[in-house]
């Protein structure tokens, strides 16, 4: 007998049919942007009307590459504003939007670059590997950077010889860690999201699908890491649910990433995992941005990013060896 959940599951459904007619403000969008030539970018935590007018829908590694290889004079970043700020960094002669200025993330939070600086300081010969969710001052004091696509690699591609900081997420780099055998230093930060997901809660899912897979991404907690089939980037869990046999999956990620495996996997269904207090799970950042602020900033050019450029240029070398060692 499956154990009772507190609420109902959010389930996504295979597609029924036809998309529905783009609404007046996403053709408006659309118009803005071959007007602006503008590269509309995406993240995968995006709401459904959001993606559905992106260039480019993608996890940070994704969207990393499609900021530095575009030729549009304007990039306008739907996501939060460390991403709108790695775009910048490698494009200091384009313009770059964010539809809401506020969108920010607690993880790049838990690093400020001044407390940063001072461990550096106290602590010399340090390689500083910073996961990509953290600000450009962060960055700056880094000496390579890595998304949840690529940090295994980047990491093994350090000298043996090299004590590591990882900054600012402790799960993704406890993650690592294992997976690569160095032994690193851990900056003591977390995604508010991530941690909210619970072996308990995710127990009882799987106990009313006990067929489905669990798919869950790095910053999750290491209980929560070790119950699931996988863990991996938000970019590789489409790869994962499309070669995967399974008809359904259990996704512990935030929940727009089930508009991304919905449109791509179209066949097959995806359960959100669930906290303690909800069926699914919303970063409150990412969810800033709405339809209508993508249209705006189109329309006003602006909110702009906008970033010293002493910073910027400290900034550049280390996104400039990920994405080299990445390739
Ligand atoms: P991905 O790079 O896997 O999409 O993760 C980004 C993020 O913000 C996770 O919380
Ligand atoms: Fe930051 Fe977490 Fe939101 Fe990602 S989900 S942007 S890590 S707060």
């Amino acid at each position: 007998m499956p154990e009772l959940l507190d609420y109902e599951p959010v389930v996504i459904s295979p597609s029924a049919g036809e998309e529905t007619p783009l609404t007046p403000v996403q053709e408006e969008i659309l118009e803005l942007k071959k007007q602006r030539n503008a590269l509309i970018i995406a993240h995968n935590y995006q709401i459904g009307p959001i993606q559905r007018i992106a260039d480019f829908v993608g996890d940070s590694l994704g969207l990393s590459y499609k900021a530095a290889e575009t030729d549009a004079n304007v990039i306008l970043f739907c996501g939060v504003h460390f991403m709108a700020e790695t775009a910048k960094i490698v494009n200091p002669g384009k313009t770059v939007l964010l539809p809401d200025m506020d969108a920010g993330c607690s993880l790049s939070d838990s690093c400020p670059p001044h407390q940063l600086a001072e461990y550096k300081k106290k602590n010399p010969g340090l390689y500083v590997v910073a996961y990509i969710n953290c600000s450009a001052g962060v960055k700056a004091l880094s000496d390579v950077i890595c998304t949840s696509g690529n940090a295994v690699r980047i990491v093994e591609n350090i000298p043996k010889d090299r004590e590591i900081l990882f900054v600012p997420d402790q799960n993704l780099g406890q993650w690592v860690a294992a997976r690569t055998g160095r032994k690193m230093r851990l900056w003591p930060g977390s995604c508010y999201v991530h941690i909210l997901f619970t072996v308990r809660t995710l127990e009882k899912l799987k106990s009313r699908y006990p067929d489905a897979p669990i798919v869950a991404h790095p910053e999750c907690t290491e209980a929560v890491r070790d119950m699931a089939d996988e863990v991996c980037s938000t970019e590789k869990m489409v790869g994962f649910a499309r070669d995967n046999p399974a008809e359904r999956f259990i996704v512990v990620t935030e929940s727009g990433m089930l508009n991304r495996l919905h449109r791509e996997v179209p066949g097959k269904t995806f359960i959100a995992g669930p906290t303690e207090n909800c069926a699914c799970n919303d970063c409150r950042f990412m969810k800033m941005n709405t339809i209508e602020k993508v249209r705006d900033a189109l329309r006003n050019m602006g909110p702009e990013i906008q970033l010293p450029e002493d910073i910027r240029h400290d900034a550049y070398e280390p996104i400039k060896r990920m994405l080299d060692w990445s390739r």
